[in-house]
């Protein structure tokens, strides 16, 4: 086993700040690759958010996301790999999985697979399955394939907490906990990736995300089954709370009395009376759910930086992508409930 470099985090270690990458310079992605192949923790873009990548086969890197994100063990990670022909190696590919890898991938699509024994428990939670995704991003294309192995990425924000859009996000979440921020600009889809368990007679929604579930039922030509949301999480991070941001946040409208002078509204579109909140964030000015979807964490991070007393969310249309919108939402509200 390689050391880590110098600047890894460890729980009881002073804090430091991560080096800061950009891919757009040639010897980025080579750096990045290497503090991942010595063991360290990049944050990385991906299409959906950034992820935080660890050497997926590795317990010990796998280990310290968790310390970073400080994240309950129970919650399982996703392996990312540069192509699909690296996934059996992890796990097992049956003809749904085929046939949903063969369309959306690279993509914002993410299959909960039987796994193969060289993954970690520490990956899995010690679940029998695994989660595996190919990335469509270029610059993760370019760093999955200079790591070589499978990199385990969870969203790059502390447990709970808005996943982040952005590398100065990350570093506002966690640059003090991990080794590096690989920059690569805004992630344009905005909302993590969709989550289809295939292990069982029927595919399952676990996540709604990026891709809209009804794209992949029209792809399979059925319906699948939906296992979305728990507080005794069946398959575990389907928790309800999450996706918190630090502001109280409601969904729904303010009382007809309610003082709005410290109140931000996140809205589809902006109403006429609109004007009453201290802070308005638009997501789609022509009601595109496609649009509002890359903007809805940015938003809600732009939000909850004005320092309001709370944030009125507005129920969105349960269609399309609004179902994994107004799923973050309703998560987000039972976090900041407690
Ligand atoms: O778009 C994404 O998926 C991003 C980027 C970085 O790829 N990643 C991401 O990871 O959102 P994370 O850890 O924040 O969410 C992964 C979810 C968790 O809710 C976890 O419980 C679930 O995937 N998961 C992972 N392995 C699983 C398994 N074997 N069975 C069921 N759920 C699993
Ligand atoms: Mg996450």
């Amino acid at each position: 086993m390689v050391t880590p470099p110098d600047n890894t985090v460890d729980a009881t270690g002073p804090a430091r700040r991560a080096e800061l990458l950009d891919a757009r310079r040639d010897d980025a992605i080579e750096r990045a690759a290497q503090i991942i192949r010595a063991g360290g923790l990049v944050a990385f873009p991906t299409e959906t958010v950034y992820g935080l990548g660890a050497l997926g086969l590795d317990p010990l890197a796998c280990a310290r996301i968790f310390e970073a994100k400080r994240r309950p063990h129970f919650d399982p990670l996703i392996l990312h790999v540069a192509d699909v022909s690296q996934v059996d190696a992890v796990g097992h590919m049956g003809p749904t999985a085929l046939i949903l890898a063969g369309h959306f991938w690279p993509g914002p699509l993410t299959l909960v697979l039987p796994r193969r024994a060289v993954v970690p428990d520490i990956v899995t939670s010690g679940l029998e399955t695994v989660a595996v995704r190919v990335p469509a991003h270029p610059v993760a294309h370019r760093l999955l394939e200079a790591v070589g192995t499978p990199v385990a990425a969870p969203s790059a924000n502390p447990f709970g907490r808005l996943s982040p859009t952005t590398a100065e996000h990350v570093a506002a979440g966690l640059g003090d906990r991990i080794d590096a921020i690989l920059d690569g600009g805004p992630a344009d889809r905005g909302l993590e990736s969709t989550i289809i368990d295939v292990t069982g007679d029927t595919p399952t929604l676990l996540r709604a995300g990026a891709i809209a579930v009804e794209d992949i039922e029209a792809l399979l030509g059925r319906v699948i089954d939906r296992r979305l949301s728990s507080s005794r999480p069946a398959a575990p991070g389907q928790l309800d709370a999450h996706y918190a941001p630090s502001t109280p946040l409601l969904l729904g409208e303010p009382g007809a009395t309610a003082d709005l002078d410290a109140a931000g509204l996140l809205t589809l579109t902006r109403g006429k009376d609109d004007d009453r909140f201290a802070v308005v964030e638009e997501l789609s000015d022509s009601g595109d759910l496609r649009q509002a979807a890359t903007r809805f964490f940015a938003a809600l991070h732009r939000l909850d930086e004005r320092g309001l007393d709370v944030i009125y969310a507005r129920p969105l249309p349960e269609t399309g992508l609004g179902v994994a919108i107004m799923d973050r939402l309703r998560r987000a509200v039972s976090m900041t409930r407690r």
